[in-house]
């Protein structure tokens, strides 16, 4: 059975994957900021005699990365999976997002990435084996209005792990993308808006409008299980035909999949019939 580290397992889809590697057998290290944040997952790994430990690690810091890999080094002697998780969300147009806020969702979203990955690496070279997770987006993908800055830290993070993917391939290690579409978790409630954004902004009926027209799609608008992440994360993992990305959800894998089939002009189309958000 492998071990498995996990970065954000406070909530969503961490939380969830924890639970379904542990469940399957693995020895989870179910990372985050707050340690008091893993009840549930205390609770779930005494009443089901779960292989889950709870780990310090805040992806915004070296100490704290370096020290997490390192117990987990000590304790485990190998990290056969990273799942690079951890994220916050962004909502607000470009214009009124000024650079600190820019840079806060670039330090955990693709920064905070990066960190654990450089971290993690030697000790999966030096086993020559491994795979890294990097669960990124829909919004990896394409920029959607008014989620500019998150599809760019997600677009960064699916640039440095489509590079990686071929510079740790002959090290026999496997890089994979999960870009899931919306689902419900707590990123809705603790997603960062601008100081700037608000009722007075010239975008702000536009950002109405956009929203409203979201429920236009087959899904409604509507966020799915997110248990449905967490089986996926662990599907990719052990697929036999595997590939760099994933994507998941019913939204996901239509508007990712017209994307990757249309050219530009063709994508715009296609967006504005299925929205028309536009006058
Ligand atoms: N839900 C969706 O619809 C959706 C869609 C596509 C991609 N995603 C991606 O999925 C990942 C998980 O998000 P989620 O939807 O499960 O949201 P979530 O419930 O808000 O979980 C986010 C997790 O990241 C943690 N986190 C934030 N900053 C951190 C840091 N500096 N160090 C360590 N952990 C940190 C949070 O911990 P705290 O409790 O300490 O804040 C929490 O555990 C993110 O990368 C997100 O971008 C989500």
């Amino acid at each position: 059975m492998a071990t498995i580290l996990i970065t954000g397992c406070s909530s969503g889809f961490g939380k969830l994957a924890a639970l379904q590697f542990a469940r399957k057998g693995d020895t989870v290290y179910a990372s985050m900021r707050n340690t008091s944040k893993g009840k549930e997952l205390e609770e779930a790994r005494d009443s089901e005699d779960l292989k889950i430990e709870l780990l310090q690690l805040d992806v915004t810091d070296d100490a704290s990365v370096s020290a997490a890999v390192a117990k987990v080094i000590a304790e485990a002697g190998r990290i056969d999976v990273l799942v690079n998780n951890a994220g916050i969300g962004a909502h607000g147009p470009i214009e009124e997002t000024d650079d600190d806020e820019a840079k806060e969702i670039f330090e955990t979203n693709f920064f905070g990435a990066l960190r654990t990955i450089r971290t993690v690496l030697p000790h999966m070279r030096e086993k020559k084996a491994g795979t890294i997770v990097n669960v990124s987006s829909l919004a990896g993908r394409v920029g959607p209005p008014f989620d500019g800055i998150y599809a760019a830290s997600k677009f960064a993070l699916e640039a440095a792990s489509e590079a990686l993917y071929y510079e740790t391939h002959p090290f026999g290690i496997r890089v994979l993308l999960i870009e899931p579409g919306g689902f419900e978790t707590n990123i809705g409630d603790t997603r960062r808006i601008p100081r700037r954004f608000g009722e007075g902004s010239p975008y702000a009926e536009l950002d109405q409008r956009f929203e409203q027209a979201l429920t236009k799609l087959p899904t409604g608008g509507e966020r799915g299980d997110a248990r449905v992440v967490a089986e996926a994360i662990y599907d990719a993992v052990h697929d036999k035909e595997p590939k760099l990305r994933y994507l998941v959800g019913e939204d996901a894998k239509m508007i990712g999949g017209l994307r990757q089939q249309l050219d530009d002009e063709q994508f715009e189309q296609a967006i504005r019939q299925a929205l028309d958000f536009w006058d």
